[in-house]
């Protein structure tokens, strides 16, 4: 297997690494010797790393429950579950990451259950190249902060509700097929206290799937930026640019990873935010607001009690905490089927027309001494971990972190084949529009409008193949 790994200097040019049309075997375990079994069902994502020890497993198990666990709020019985709120999004970790898989948009009359809706309004001074511990993520609503929390405990209302209205639209394909896209008009209903500020800016987006962040974590940041070309000096017309953001959990600016704009770079930070904005819990990297996110126009809440032990002392303890980043690190990627002819020639086409210009197929992780499982392996996420502007009809037009509103991050795409059995639908993009991967594609504008048009003008049995490739992820 090693003689077929390419080298290094092959392996910084984007796509490469799908060079030959003999498929690499390590292709097959795309997490590395983490990679977990192909369960072919709703437990896809649900598997801690494949080569964790038992005890570690153990850990495991022990992290999914915290992540399962139904926060109330405070003052209750149960002092070790309290502090949920005052406003919130969601009682639990579990309740969005459904299955560890990914959530969706509310269909008509329905409540948001795993669609967050992000607020901003437009900033007043430019952002600081290199962003300190007081660098918001964007400029907060005076009043609703940086993200709308549909939820209050008894005696706080919610903050609103998210709606959506579709108009579909055709896209007529080579061959005489013809797709059809649903483009979303996202609006907030009920404002719980008075008119947001002047200019709101908004931004939906669902939870992602769980898998492989662990391994996402520990690519080495040199490689990542090695495949960053903001000047488009390859003149390829896909630039990709390294999102700079704070991480509060290594107290010092590093890469964004994490989320849709790639404004978290550890999976701490991510977790310790969902847990504060989503849910309304203090963690050790934001001990002093077990308020959440309710800013200071929202007095009451910032009033109510919390369910911190003591003093200095966040609502969910470090032991916890710990708990809920060791599952988030090891929830493991399913290893693929043996493939297809359709599907070898459907990989040829996704490196041929662009697709791994961003969808960048390989890394190999660096090394922790705390992560062993997770270390030195050759991994296949199919993703650049850089932003990218995406285009008009993708741009939410609201800058958050290192990312302007037209840029995303290339999302990965492992897993992608199992999404119907984990989360019972196949929606995809940042908030849910596309619902398959066809329509995902056809959204692609901007950087990647060129590969967009290429998978318009192929024919259907090449657009068949290439769709059965990303079904096989
Ligand atoms: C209200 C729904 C909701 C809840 C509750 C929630 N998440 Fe998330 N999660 C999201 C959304 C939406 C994103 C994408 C955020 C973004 O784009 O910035 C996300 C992103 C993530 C990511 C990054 C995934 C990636 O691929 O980049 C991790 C890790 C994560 N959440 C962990 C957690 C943990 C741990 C908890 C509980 C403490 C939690 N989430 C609770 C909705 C939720
Ligand atoms: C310029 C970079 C770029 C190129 C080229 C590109 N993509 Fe993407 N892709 C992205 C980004 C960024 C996203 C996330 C966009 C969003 O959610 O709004 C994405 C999302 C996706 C998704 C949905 C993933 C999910 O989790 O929701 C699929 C499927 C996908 N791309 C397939 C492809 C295919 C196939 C091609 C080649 C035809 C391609 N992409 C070319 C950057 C790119």
């Amino acid at each position: 297997m090693r003689r077929l790994i390419p080298t290094a200097v092959a392996l910084l040019l984007a796509g490469t690494a799908l060079a030959s049309d003999r498929p690499d075997p390590s292709e097959l375990l795309p997490g590395g010797a983490a990679t977990v079994r192909n369960t072919g069902d709703a437990r896809a994502f649900s598997q801690g790393s494949g080569n964790l020890p038992y005890e570690r497993l153990f850990t495991f198990r022990i992290g999914d429950g915290v992540f399962r666990k139904l926060w109330v709020s405070s003052p209750s019985s149960t002092t070790s579950s309290d502090g949920l709120g005052p406003l919130y999004n969601s009682r639990g970790c579990q309740s969005c990451h459904l299955r560890d898989g990914r959530g969706r948009p509310p269909e008509a009359g329905e409540a948001a259950s795993s669609l967050l809706m992000r607020l901003s309004v437009p900033p007043t001074a430019p952002r600081p190249t290199e962003p300190t511990a007081s660098t918001l993520p964007a400029t907060p609503d005076p009043t609703y902060g940086l993200q709308l929390q549909t939820f209050g405990i008894q005696g706080h209302a919610a903050e609103g509700h998210v709606a959506v209205n579709w108009t579909e639209e055709a896209v007529p394909l080579a061959g005489g097929e013809v797709a059809h896209l649903r483009r979303p008009a996202w609006r907030i209903e009920n404002w719980g206290y008075g008119p947001p500020g002047p200019g709101l800016m908004t931004s939906p987006r669902v939870a992602p799937p769980m898998i492989g962040l662990g391994l996402l974590e520990l690519v080495p940041e040199a490689d990542i930026l090695a495949g960053a070309d903001p000047d488009d000096r390859n003149h390829d017309g896909v630039s990709g640019r390294a999102a700079r953001v704070w991480s509060g959990a290594l107290g010092h600016a590093a890469l964004g990873r994490f989320g849709w704009k790639a404004l978290a770079p550890t999976l701490a930070d991510q977790s310790a935010d969902a847990f504060m904005a989503d849910m309304g819990l203090s963690t050790p990297i934001h001990v002093a607001q077990g308020y959440g996110e309710c800013t200071p126009a929202q007095t009451l809440c910032r009033a109510a009690p919390d369910g911190s032990p003591g003093p200095g002392k966040p609502e969910v303890e470090p032991r916890l905490f710990d708990l809920v980043v060791f599952y988030a690190r090891n929830l493991g990627v399913p290893a693929r089927a043996e493939p297809t002819p359709e599907v070898l020639r459907g990989r040829a086409i996704f490196r041929d027309i662009g697709c791994s210009a961003c969808h960048r197929p390989s890394f190999t992780t660096g090394h922790a001494d705390d992560r062993p499982e997770l270390s030195g392996q050759r991994i296949w996420p199919y993703t650049d971990m850089l932003l990218h502007d995406m285009g008009e009809s993708l741009a939410d037009n609201r800058p958050e972190g290192a990312a302007d509103g037209h840029e995303w991050r290339t999302a990965p795409l492992w897993g992608l084949g199992h999404t119907q059995a984990v989360s019972g639908h196949t929606e995809l993009l940042h908030d849910g529009r596309a619902r398959n991967a066809l329509e995902a594609i056809l959204w692609h504008g901007g950087e990647a409008q060129a590969a967009r048009d290429r998978v318009v003008g192929l024919p259907p049995a090449d657009r068949a193949a290439l769709l059965a490739f990303l079904g096989s992820l």
